[in-house]
């Protein structure tokens, strides 16, 4: 993608939206069907994969590293892995874009094979800290050969033959260095344990388990203790990819906030590690409506029917931020339009995501006459039960700011424009042609 060929898109008021919509597949386990079918022996099949900009990234480097990928048809690859420990040396630089899911995974999966690597990224990747994943990784065995300044990309790792099998407390909730980890302690040999003082998302646990490593995971506290067999061969197995709630998350408050709304969507994700916002909307006075739960391929699903709501302010503690860490902006979007004010605890690492999160929300709420104050790691939000709208709001390369900055549009009284709308092919392509089909007014 271009960087500096900014595209701008404004949202305006809309009538009632209307209709079904399944959302793409969900990334977090996109990129881990790619990642975990590589590192298995034999040939992985993924269906449902999300192809947005993020996860062709992915692909992109475990072909790099010797697997074979192949995308047979929409959402439907073949990926045939080299075995844990197995990849190649690659001989141009692994580009993984705006991705930093991608790339720290990849760090993890990298410490186990002999090879140096260099791993890069966009100017956004460019500026998310690294240093987290070096530390554990570099502990287990590999060695950081070059990083730019701070432990950040580009980054040239050399991985190695032997390995230290650790016992590592995750210093943040991350599910990104908890997986970083047990990627790094498959090629080790006994067993890697990762103490995580607060759950976050648990889908490599289940798709390790999936392809049948050794894994345990107890509870400890408020949190976790996973404790991870080494140098078990990965089997192959079948991934069906749900639908992204965090991708849902923006046309359901979409439907929340425009009055006279109804959205069936399907398929949805409920695994309960990310299902906050759902929890926090509900809270608010949302009308959210499950249809069918069901299981399908080691992951709850659900359809929901969302109709628009009048919502009320509540306080979201900081507990519950881990699930659901990337729906911070869109939820402070839904609180601009409830009643009363917003709290939202504890989201210190809502600054080292795609942008500055936490500055970026407050700058473009404000833009659009909506009263916000940081204090701290929380963000208030001041409800008004109506948004007047009319800001141009920088996007600084975050697809989620985007998305949720055009759902504003959406209800707002004056359009809602965004300085860029190209980074939203990152995690979701299709957003915007979604949104007219159910009867936004985007141009
Ligand atoms: C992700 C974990 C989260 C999340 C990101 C995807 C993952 O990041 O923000 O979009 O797939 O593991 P952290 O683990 O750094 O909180």
């Amino acid at each position: 993608m271009n960087e500096y060929a900014k595209s701008p898109l404004a949202a305006r008021r809309s009538g009632p939206l209307k209709g079904r919509a399944r959302v793409p597949g969900d990334k977090s386990i996109s990129h881990r069907a790619l990642i975990f079918g590589a590192l298995a022996v034999g040939e992985t099949r993924i269906s449902g994969l999300l192809e947005g900009e993020d996860i062709l990234h992915t692909a992109q480097a475990m072909r790099a590293l010797g697997a074979r990928v192949e995308r047979k048809g929409e959402g439907e690859w073949r990926v045939r892995g080299v075995g844990v420990g197995g990849f190649r040396e690659p001989r141009e630089t692994l580009d993984f874009g705006n991705s930093a899911t991608g790339c720290r995974l990849v760090m993890g999966a990298l410490a186990g094979c002999p090879i140096t690597a260099t791993l890069d990224g966009d100017a956004s990747l460019r500026k998310r800290p690294m240093q987290r994943i070096l530390d554990p990784v570099e502990l287990i065995g590999a060695r950081a050969v070059s990083a730019a300044e701070g432990g950040r990309l580009p980054i040239t790792l050399a991985g190695a033959r032997d390995l230290m099998p650790v016992v590592y407390r995750t210093p943040v909730p991350s599910a990104q260095i908890k997986s970083a980890v047990l990627l790094a302690g498959l090629a080790a040999p006994g067993e890697t344990t990762v103490i995580e003082a607060e759950a976050s998302r648990d889908h490599t646990e289940r798709l390790l388990a999936h392809f049948g490593a050794d894994i345990t995971v107890d509870a400890d506290g408020a949190g976790r203790r996973i404790r991870l067999k080494g140098e078990p061969e990965l089997v192959p197995a079948p991934v069906k990819v749900p639908a992204d709630p965090s991708s849902a998350a923006f046309p359901m408050v979409a439907a929340l906030i425009v009055p006279g709304t109804e959205i069936v969507f399907t398929d949805v994700m409920t695994n309960p590690l990310r299902t906050g916002l759902i929890t926090t909307l509900r809270e608010m006075g949302a009308d959210i409506e499950v249809l069918d739960r069901r299981g399908d391929g080691g992951e709850e699903i659900a359809d929901f029917r969302v109709r628009s709501s009048a919502l009320r302010g509540v306080e979201v503690p900081a507990a519950r931020a881990p699930s659901m860490i990337d729906e911070f902006p869109v939820l402070a979007v839904a609180a601009s339009f409830a009643q009363g004010t917003t709290v939202m605890r504890g989201l210190n690492e809502l600054r080292v995501k795609e942008s500055d999160r936490l500055a970026a929300i407050a700058v473009g709420l404000r833009a659009n006459a909506v009263e916000v104050a940081i204090e701290g790691d929380d963000l208030i939000v001041e409800g008004r039960g109506q948004v007047a709208g009319g800001g141009k709001v920088a996007t600084h390369m975050d697809h989620r700011i985007a998305m949720a900055f055009l759902v504003m549009g959406l209800a707002a009284h004056n359009p809602v424009a965004i300085d860029d709308v190209s980074f939203i092919a990152t995690s979701f392509p299709g957003f915007v042609p979604m949104l007219r089909g159910l009867g936004a007014e985007l141009a």
